[in-house]
């Protein structure tokens, strides 16, 4: 058995160890909204679900070495509203383009060829081609010393690419929406062998009545 304490490792150490064991992670193509009107699209795999009532995401957001903050930060700091565009093996490629390091002035979106829908709850439009975009409203951002950001947003809305979502029963197509995870460094995860574990109640776990 091997064990690392975390006060004895550096930063860039830990980094490898979470990352690499704590896989696949989601990940969120986050849309924002700079003040001079630039749609910014940037991945971010510090990312997931933490509640649904409410419902909130959690962003982890590095800031650069130099200290400032990225644009995805800036923006949601300037107009407190973002999207979370969902990303599947269509949007691999483009997600990938969106995380150079663009001048602020310069929209992702171009470089990676995407198409934007308006949004209906906030100002920030979201990925077409997104098999699902939340728009969301920052909630509470806490800040890690000089140099990180976590921030909380509360789900407004969701957008379903057709065929994805029955709105009736609002059940997802597990088959149609394929999902990718973010590893570690350039490695991706696809989502290609699922499996089911039913939930047993203690009753039925233990063989003996309800409790
Ligand atoms: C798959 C993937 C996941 C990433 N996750 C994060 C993350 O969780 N936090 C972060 O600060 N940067 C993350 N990055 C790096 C940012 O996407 C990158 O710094 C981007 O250029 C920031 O863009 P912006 O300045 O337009 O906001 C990730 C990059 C990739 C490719």
């Amino acid at each position: 058995m091997t064990t690392v304490s975390f006060a004895e490792i550096g930063p860039h150490e830990r980094y490898k160890l979470l990352c690499a064991t704590i896989v696949p992670r989601p990940i969120a193509l986050v849309t924002t909204l700079s003040r001079d009107g630039v749609v910014n699209a940037a991945p971010f795999s510090f990312f997931n679900v933490f509640s649904e009532d409410p419902p909130i995401v959690v962003l982890g957001l590095q800031h650069r070495p130099a200290g400032t903050h990225k644009d995805t930060t800036r923006n949601i700091a300037e107009t407190g509203v973002f999207v979370v565009n969902l990303v599947d093996e269509a949007l691999a490629d483009a997600m990938n383009i969106c995380a150079v390091d663009f001048p602020a002035e310069v929209s992702e979106i171009d470089a990676a060829g995407l198409t934007l829908a308006a949004g209906l709850d906030v100002s920030v439009p979201h990925v077409a081609a997104a098999p699902f975009a939340l728009e969301c409203r920052r909630t509470v951002s806490l800040a890690f010393g000089p140099g990180r950001e976590i921030l909380l947003g509360e789900v407004l809305r969701l957008h379903a690419r057709d065929e994805l979502l029955d709105e009736r029963t609002m059940r997802i197509d597990a088959d149609r929406y394929r999902p990718v995870g973010r590893l570690f460094g350039n490695g991706y995860a696809r989502q290609n062998d699922r499996f089911e574990l039913r939930r047993e109640s203690y009753a039925e776990w233990s063989g003996k009545p309800d409790r």
